[in-house]
């Protein structure tokens, strides 16, 4: 396998390589005074906010935000992984990409090989699906829950028949199979012998696969009652729940021109939006959503929708995701709040009303600002001053993580508008707690 690329050979590249060229054969552009401007092909646009310029050899779009050098095009364009698009660069400027040895190479060897066992795993589960004599009771269930075969193909959803040793017999021939597959989360060691058994039984598998469509890890849901009724492989060297997203890999498949990200909570919410045409959603992987995941959708698209359960848990969730949205909430990044009636969730709605009047739903979502405003004045009357002087605190308080940006600056001006109180009073009171906050941490 190959080891790193050196970076002298990367910044040598990028002089070589004109970022005009590389993106005029994908997107028409024009040139217009220094820089070159077209349509942008990360957001949908009628007039062109995409620039390209040739001396600083970047491109930034003014309407989404998208911004990058001639390697972070193809990645996002192309979606070409990092190597993948050095290469391409370098077949065009006629070099080799020399390799330095990697920095661990047996740390990678290990980690290529349980890559390895996931792939097996996802083989042998979806092989079960089409084989295995129990597999009506799993094709019933997929579609008494309205799958489609090219929804479950699209995930790679697979089965894991009843039984303690079905993958432990087909996959570990020897002592390092089965380490390895202990290590993958696949088989877990026996308490009382010798031995180990299958964690996956008797599941609907959904495989979780990372950027480059590798499976990493699963998760497995019972056909019936019983409990737990979700499964997820633990945490492993290649498997980091805080970093991986369900479906990401399958939203970017069906599409290079998303515009946005819809986060749900289930996998079964992810699936069946896809099959309906929602193909920009994804689950976190039954913990919250995390600042790593909220970064790296925010690479790809300028807006990120949170979907959550109209219930006491789901308004609990909303508060958790504003905490962790706050921090990084630079200026040309979106954020929104979907909150379904109670007793929904994106599954079940989106197979009763359909697409579009879904997305109606999250077009009419609440903005951030909105929520935060909501949510610091519940329960207080905004025709009373006091009530007034407590909203403030609280909202100025919540804002603190905020960058310092526009967005910051026109919530204040709201908040000035919602309190009666002046903007340079707030933005006083505002800097106070910084300093405040500051200076004990
Ligand atoms: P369905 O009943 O299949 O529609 O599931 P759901 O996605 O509607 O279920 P729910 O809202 O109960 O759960 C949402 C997500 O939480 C699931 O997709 C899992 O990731 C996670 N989850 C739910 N139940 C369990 C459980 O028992 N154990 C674990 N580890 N995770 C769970
Ligand atoms: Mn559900």
């Amino acid at each position: 396998m190959a080891g790193l690329i050196p970076q002298q050979f990367i910044d040598d590249l990028l002089d070589r390589t004109d970022i005009v060229e590389v993106i005029d054969g994908r997107v028409a552009l024009r040139k217009s005074g220094q820089n070159y401007s077209g349509l942008c092909p990360f957001h949908n646009e009628k007039t062109p906010s995409f620039t390209v310029s040739q001396s600083k050899q970047f491109y930034h779009c003014f309407g989404c935000g998208a911004h990058g050098n001639a390697i972070g095009f193809l990645m996002e364009f192309d979606r070409m992984e990092f190597p993948q698009a050095v290469e391409h660069l370098a077949r065009q400027a006629g070099v080799e990409v020399p390799v330095e040895r990697s920095a661990n190479p047996e740390k990678k060897k290990k980690q290529d090989s349980l890559y390895d066992q996931l792939q097996k795993a996802q083989d042998f589960f979806s092989q079960q699906l089409r084989q295995h004599p129990s597999k009506e009771r799993a094709i019933n269930y997929l579609k008494g829950r309205q799958l489609t075969g090219e929804t479950a193909k699209a995930f790679a959803i697979g089965y894991a028949p009843p039984g303690w040793e079905n993958l432990r017999e087909t996959l570990s021939k020897s002592e390092k199979d089965e380490q390895q597959l202990i290590e993958a989360g696949l088989l877990i060691k026996r308490e009382d012998r010798d031995g180990c058994y299958d964690r996956f039984r008797d599941r609907i598998i959904f495989p979780i696969r990372d950027n480059r469509g590798r499976t990493i890890a699963f998760g497995g849901r019972v056909l019936g009652d019983d409990k737990p009724k979700y499964l997820n492989s633990p945490e492993s060297p290649v498997f980091h729940k805080g970093n991986e997203l369900y479906g990401l890999y399958e939203a970017r498949q069906a599409s290079n021109r998303l515009s946005r990200f819809l986060i749900v909570e289930g996998y079964m919410d992810v699936v069946a939006l896809a099959q309906h045409g929602i193909h920009y959603t994804v689950a976190t992987l039954g913990t919250s959503a995390s600042e790593a995941h909220l970064n790296k959708l925010f690479r790809m698209v300028p807006e990120v929708i949170f979907c959550f359960d109209g219930d006491n848990a789901g308004r609990k969730a909303a508060a958790r995701a504003l905490d962790t949205a706050l921090p990084i909430l630079e200026d040309g990044r979106q954020v929104r709040f979907l909150f379904l009636p109670e007793g929904e969730d994106p599954d079940s709605l989106v197979h009763q009303e359909g697409k579009d009047a879904f997305e109606q739903r999250l077009n009419q979502a609440m903005t951030l600002p909105d929520y935060l405003f909501a949510a610091v004045s519940d329960g207080l009357n905004l025709d009373n001053l006091d009530d007034k002087a407590r909203m403030s605190k609280l909202a100025l308080e919540k804002m603190q993580p905020m960058p310092r940006g526009m967005l910051y600056e026109l919530m204040i001006q709201q908040l000035a508008q919602m309190t009666g109180l002046s903007t340079d009073n707030l933005k006083e009171t505002a800097a106070k707690g910084d300093g405040a906050s500051a200076s004990t941490s």
